[in-house]
């Protein structure tokens, strides 16, 4: 049996432990803000937060969660009002949608370990999260915002 924390709430799963978190955040709990993109840790859109760090789900065995604390785009903020989902909204960041909950997530783990981050620090912390619709400029400039309101 592995005890898990899921935005809070306290999870046991009894299965095999080799599976990906992001079919059981997805499949099992019905968190499916959380998206499959690549499925090899090549994308960044399944990103959520393990004790605060940001992971690939589709790449991290259930396992790897156990009696950590587990963080997605669902727990983030109970209203959905983190200063960087103000500021996607005021932005007006997404164009399909489908790679904007691992980005967020992303950049929450970047802000919670260095609240100011330069330019040159975003680019490195999120280079790694895809968009196929190509919404970079605007992904930063939610960041840059969110970190001046903060
Ligand atoms: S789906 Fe996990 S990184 Fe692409
Ligand atoms: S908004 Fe479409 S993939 Fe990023």
């Amino acid at each position: 049996m592995i005890k898990l924390r899921i935005n809070g709430q306290e999870k046991q799963f009894d299965g095999d432990g080799e599976m990906p978190l992001l079919w059981y955040l997805r499949d099992e709990l019905g968190l499916t803000g959380t998206k499959f993109g690549c499925g090899i840790a090549a994308c960044g859109a399944c990103t959520v937060h393990l004790d605060g760090e940001a992971v690939r789900s589709c790449q991290t065995p259930i396992s790897a969660a156990e009696n950590a604390a587990v963080t997605t785009i669902e727990g983030l903020d109970p209203q959905g009002n983190h200063p960087l989902q103000k500021a996607w909204r005021d932005v007006a960041v997404p164009q399909c949608g489908y790679c904007q909950a691992g980005q967020i997530m992303q950049a929450a783990a970047l802000l919670k370990q260095t609240p100011s981050p330069s330019d040159e620090e975003i680019d490195t912390a999120m280079w790694g999260n895809i968009c196929r619709c190509g919404t970079y400029t605007r992904i930063r400039a939610a960041i840059r915002q969110a970190v001046k309101g903060a």
